[in-house]
C-alpha cells in the first residue's frame, strides 16, 4: 500500500522534473534548462522520419537538425504556445509552402497528434497521400495542393471530424471519392480540381452540413450528376468542368439551391435541356458551354447578380431569350455555336446604362439569327460578335462580322505602378504608389495570390471592391495595399501580385512592419483566415516573400525577444509552478511519511553541488529525453539488471549511449559520484569515455560516446546484458 503509493509519487515526480525539497528547488530552478517545456518526443521523432522522407535541394530545413522543434525555431513548425494537458510542447502547423522539396509524405505524419494546419503546398512532393493522417483528429486544414502526388484518396480521411478544408488541386490522385467523405461534417472546401479521381460522385456527400465549394473540375469523374447534391444547404459554387458525365441531364434540382452563386459544367458531355435556375437568387455565373445541351433556352428571369452566362458550344434551339436584356451586371454573354434562330434585339444592349469601368461582351457566333431588331447602335462599352449568322449578309452590318481573335475575351490584364515622382537616390526601399503620403518610401512584403473560382468574367468593375475586401480581412488601411499585377489564367482563375506597405506613422516614421505584424498578415493568408466573399469566391495562397530586409529583422528581433521576455517568462513561470508544486508534493510526501525517499534525496541534493568534474557534462531529464524519443524501446540496445541502455541523439548531433539505472539500482549518492570520477578519468583506446551523467531526483544515468559494436556492451556490463541487438 505504502509502497504502492509511493512508487506513484515517485514516477510523477521524475515525469515532471520537480525537486520535492525546497533546499533543492533553488539549486535546481538555477538549472532553468531542466525546466523549460519541449515538445512531446513522439513529435519530435515523427518530424525526423518526416524529413528523411523529404528531399530538400534548397536547405530550407536544416534547421530541423538541431535542438528542438518548439523552442529551436525549425522552420514551418509552429506550435502551441504552452505545453498542452500532457505537459509537453505539442506542434500546431506544419507550413512549407513553396520549399521545392521532392520526396514523400510519411506516415509518421499521422503522429502530429494536434495538428491543425497540415501545409505542403506548391512542392514536388510525389507517392501517396499517407492514410495515418486520418489519425489526426484535430486537423482543420489539408494542403497539399499544387505536388505530384499519385495514388487514391484514403477512406480515413473522412473521419476527421474538425476537417474544415480538403485542398489537394494540381496533383495527380486517382480513385473515386471516398463515400466516406460524407462524414466530413465540419468540411466547408473540396478543393480537387487537375486530378484523375475517377468515378461517380457519391450522392451521400448530399449530408455535408456545412460544403460551400465543390470544385473538381478536370478529373475523371463519370457517371450521373446526383440529384442529392442541391440539399447540401451551404453549397456556393459547384464546378466539374471537363469531366465526362456520359450524356447525363443536369438534375432539375440544381434549380432549387438557393445558396448557389456558381454553376459550371463545361465540357462535361451533358445532355438534355437546362432546368430553370431563375429561382436562384443569387446566381452569378453560369458556364454551360461545349456540352450537347438542346432545346430551348428557359425564358424566365435569371438572377439580377448574373455576370456571366456561357451556352456556347451545345444546340441550343428557338430564340434568345428577351430577359438576357434586363440583366444590370452583365459582362459575358456567350451563346456562340448553337442553333438559335430569330432575331437580335437591341434592348441587349440598350438597356444596359454602362459606366466607364464596365463592358459588356456578346457572342452570337454561328447561329442561325437572321436580323437585328432596333437600332444598331453600341454603346462604346458594348462589343458584339456575329459572323456566321444570316444577319450578316446584310453588308452594313461588317463591323460585328469580323472574325474574332479567339483568344481577346480572356486576354491577360497587366497593371504597372504609377510612376512617383519622387527622387530615387533617397529611398532605399520603394515608393508606395498607393499610400496618402507623398513619396512614402517603404518596404512591401509580396503575396502571389489567386482568386481559384470568381464569379465575375471582368475583374475592372471588381477591382475596387476586392481591395476593400482584402484589406479588410487582413486588417489593415486600402491605401497599404498595391495590386502590382493581375492575370487571368486557365480555369478561368485570376492570378494577382500584390504588394503590401507598411502604414505611414509619422511618429516612428517606419519604413518597415514590425515582425509580429509580418508573422500576422502571413497567418492569415496560410490560416485562410480571410472571410468568404462570395463573389470572390476561394482563393489560394501562391507564395509570400520576405525581402531580406525583412529576413535580417527577423531573426535579430526574434533571438532578442527569446533572450529577454520569453526567458524572463519561462523562468518566472517555472518559479513559480516549482514553488508551489514542491510545497504541495512535500506536503503530500510529509504526511505519508515517505522516509526512504526522503533520506536518498536528501542524500542526493547534498553531494549535487560537489559535482563537477572537468570534461563531464551535467544532462538534464529532459535532454535525454529528447534524445532517445523518451526511452522509446525502438531506441534500447540493451537491457541488464541495473536498467536499461539507449541510443541517443544529442542536441548537438552527438550519438551516445545512455545507460538509465532502474529505480531497484539506484546508487547511493556517493557510489554513483565516485563512478562517474572514475570513468571520466579513463581515456584508454579500449573503452568508451562517459560524456556526461543525469542526476536528478530519482534518476541516474550515465551518458557513453557510442561504439556500435561489442566494446560498448562489454564495457558498459558490469552485470551481463541480454543479448538484444541494435538495430
Ligand atoms: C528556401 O531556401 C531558398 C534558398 O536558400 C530561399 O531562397 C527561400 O527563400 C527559402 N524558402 C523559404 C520558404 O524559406
Ligand atoms: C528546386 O530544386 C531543383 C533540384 O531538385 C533545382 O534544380 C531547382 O533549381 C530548384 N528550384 C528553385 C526555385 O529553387
Ligand atoms: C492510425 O491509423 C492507422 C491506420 O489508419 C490505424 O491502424 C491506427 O490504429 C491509428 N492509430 C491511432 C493511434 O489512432
Ligand atoms: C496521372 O495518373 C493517371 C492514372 O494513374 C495516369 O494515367 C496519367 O498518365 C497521370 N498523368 C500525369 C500527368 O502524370
Ligand atoms: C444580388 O441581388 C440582390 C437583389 O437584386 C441584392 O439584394 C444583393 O445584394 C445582390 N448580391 C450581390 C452579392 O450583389
Ligand atoms: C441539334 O438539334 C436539332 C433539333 O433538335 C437536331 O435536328 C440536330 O440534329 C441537332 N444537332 C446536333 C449536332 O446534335
Ligand atoms: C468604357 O468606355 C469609356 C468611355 O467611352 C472608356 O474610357 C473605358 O475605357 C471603357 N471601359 C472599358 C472597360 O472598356
Ligand atoms: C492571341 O494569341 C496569339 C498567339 O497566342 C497572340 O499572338 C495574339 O497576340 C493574341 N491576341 C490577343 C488580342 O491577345
Ligand atoms: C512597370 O514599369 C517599369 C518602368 O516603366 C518597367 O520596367 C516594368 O517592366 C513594368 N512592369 C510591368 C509588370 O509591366
Ligand atoms: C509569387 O507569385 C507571383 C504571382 O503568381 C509571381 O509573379 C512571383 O514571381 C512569385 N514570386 C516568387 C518568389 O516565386
Ligand atoms: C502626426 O499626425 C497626427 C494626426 O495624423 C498629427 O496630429 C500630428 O501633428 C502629426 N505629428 C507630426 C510630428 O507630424
Ligand atoms: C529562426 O529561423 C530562421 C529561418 O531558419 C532564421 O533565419 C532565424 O535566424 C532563426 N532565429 C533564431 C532565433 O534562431
Amino acid at each position: 500500500m505504502l509502497q504502492n503509493s509511493s512508487e506513484l509519487c515517485y514516477l510523477e515526480m521524475s515525469k515532471t522534473k520537480l525537486c520535492v525539497f525546497l533546499g533543492c528547488f533553488l539549486l535546481s530552478s538555477a538549472l532553468v534548462g531542466a525546466q523549460s517545456p519541449i515538445t512531446h518526443p513522439d513529435e519530435v521523432s515523427a518530424l525526423r522520419t518526416i524529413k528523411r522522407s523529404l528531399t530538400d535541394p534548397n536547405k530550407n530545413l536544416t534547421s530541423w537538425n538541431r535542438g528542438d522543434p518548439c523552442t529551436s525555431n525549425w522552420t514551418g513548425v509552429l506550435c502551441f504556445h504552452t505545453t498542452l494537458d500532457d505537459g509537453y510542447l505539442h506542434v500546431r502547423e506544419l507550413q512549407l509552402l513553396s520549399m521545392n522539396l521532392s520526396g514523400t509524405l510519411s506516415p509518421a505524419l499521422g503522429r502530429l497528434s494536434r495538428l491543425l494546419i497540415l501545409d505542403f503546398m506548391w512542392n514536388k512532393i510525389r507517392g501517396s497521400i499517407p492514410k495515418e493522417i486520418g489519425n489526426i483528429t484535430t486537423l482543420e486544414l489539408l494542403l497539399l495542393n499544387g505536388n505530384q502526388l499519385t495514388g487514391s484518396l484514403p477512406d480515413e480521411l473522412g473521419y476527421l471530424p474538425n476537417l474544415n478544408r480538403i485542398q489537394i488541386d494540381e496533383n495527380n490522385i486517382s480513385g473515386p471519392m471516398p463515400t466516406s467523405f460524407s462524414n466530413l461534417k465540419n468540411a466547408k472546401h473540396f478543393h480537387m480540381n487537375n486530378n484523375s479521381i475517377s468515378g461517380q460522385i457519391p450522392p451521400e456527400l448530399s449530408k455535408l452540413p456545412n460544403l460551400v465549394h465543390f470544385l473538381l473540375d478536370n478529373n475523371n469523374l463519370s457517371g450521373y450528376l446526383p440529384q442529392e447534391l442541391a440539399q447540401m444547404p451551404n453549397l456556393a459554387i459547384i464546378q466539374l468542368d471537363n469531366n465526362n458525365f456520359d450524356g447525363a441531364s443536369i438534375p432539375r434540382s440544381f434549380g432549387n439551391i438557393p445558396t448557389l452563386l456558381k454553376l459550371s459544367l463545361r465540357n462535361c458531355n451533358l445532355q438534355g435541356s437546362i432546368p430553370d435556375l431563375s429561382r436562384i437568387p443569387n446566381l452569378h455565373y453560369l458556364d454551360l458551354s461545349s456540352n450537347k445541351l438542346g432545346g430551348p433556352i428557359p425564358a424566365n428571369k435569371l438572377s439580377e447578380n448574373i455576370t456571366t452566362i456561357d451556352l456556347s458550344n451545345n444546340n441550343f434551339t428557338g430564340s434568345i431569350p428577351i430577359n438576357f436584356s434586363s440583366l444590370p451586371h452583365l459582362q459575358n454573354l456567350l451563346l456562340a455555336n448553337n442553333s438559335l434562330n430569330g432575331s437580335i434585339s437591341s434592348s441587349l444592349w440598350q438597356n444596359r446604362a454602362l459606366n466607364a469601368i464596365e463592358s459588356l461582351t456578346l457572342d452570337l457566333e454561328n447561329n442561325l439569327l437572321v436580323n437585328i431588331s432596333g437600332s444598331f447602335d453600341l454603346p462604346s462599352n458594348v462589343t458584339l460578335w456575329l459572323k456566321g449568322n444570316p444577319v450578316c449578309s446584310n453588308g452594313s452590318l461588317v463591323q460585328f462580322c469580323k472574325s474574332q481573335i479567339e483568344n481577346e475575351t480572356r486576354i491577360s490584364t497587366t497593371t504597372n505602378s504609377t510612376i512617383v515622382e519622387c527622387k530615387p537616390q533617397s529611398c532605399p526601399y520603394e515608393y508606395s504608389p498607393t499610400s496618402l503620403l507623398d513619396c512614402f518610401c517603404a518596404e512591401p512584403l509580396l503575396v502571389g495570390f489567386r482568386l481559384k473560382s470568381p464569379s465575375f468574367s471582368d475583374f475592372i468593375p471588381y477591382k475596387k471592391m476586392f481591395e476593400g475586401y482584402l484589406t479588410q480581412g487582413l486588417s489593415l488601411s486600402v491605401y497599404q495595399l498595391h495590386m502590382y499585377s493581375f492575370a487571368w489564367q486557365e480555369g478561368p482563375r485570376l492570378g494577382m501580385y500584390l504588394k503590401l506597405y507598411p502604414i505611414y506613422d509619422n511618429t516612428t516614421n517606419s519604413h518597415l512592419f514590425n515582425p509580429s505584424e509580418v508573422q500576422r498578415i502571413k497567418s492569415i493568408f496560410t490560416g485562410w483566415r480571410i472571410p468568404l466573399d462570395g463573389i470572390f469566391g476561394p482563393y489560394e495562397l501562391i507564395n509570400f516573400t520576405l525581402s531580406d530586409v525583412y529576413k535580417d529583422e527577423f531573426s535579430s528581433s526574434l533571438s532578442a525577444s527569446i533572450s529577454k521576455g520569453t526567458l524572463i517568462g519561462i523562468i518566472l513561470g517555472t518559479f513559480a509552478g516549482v514553488v508551489m508544486l514542491s510545497a504541495i508534493i512535500s506536503l503530500i510526501l510529509f504526511t505519508r511519511h515517505l522516509r526512504g525517499y526522503h533520506s536518498i534525496s536528501k542524500q542526493r541534493q547534498a553531494s549535487r553541488s560537489l559535482l563537477k568534474i572537468d570534461g563531464v557534462k551535467s544532462f538534464t531529464y529532459g535532454e535525454l529525453a529528447l534524445a532517445t524519443n523518451n526511452f522509446d524501446v525502438f531506441t534500447q540496445i540493451g537491457q541488464g539488471g541495473y536498467g536499461k541502455v539507449y541510443r541517443g541523439t544529442l542536441a548537438n548531433g552527438t550519438i551516445v549511449a545512455v545507460k538509465r539505472a532502474q529505480q531497484g539500482s539506484l546508487q547511493g549518492e556517493k557510489e554513483f559520484l565516485t563512478e562517474i570520477q572514475l570513468l571520466s578519468r579513463l581515456h584508454h583506446r579500449n573503452l568508451v569515455s562517459l560524456v556526461g551523467y543525469c542526476d536528478e531526483e530519482g534518476e541516474q544515468m550515465l551518458v557513453y560516446e557510442y561504439m556500435s559494436n561489442g566494446t560498448l556492451r562489454d564495457h558498459l556490463s558490469g552485470k551481463p546484458l541480454s543479448s538484444r541487438n541494435p538495430k
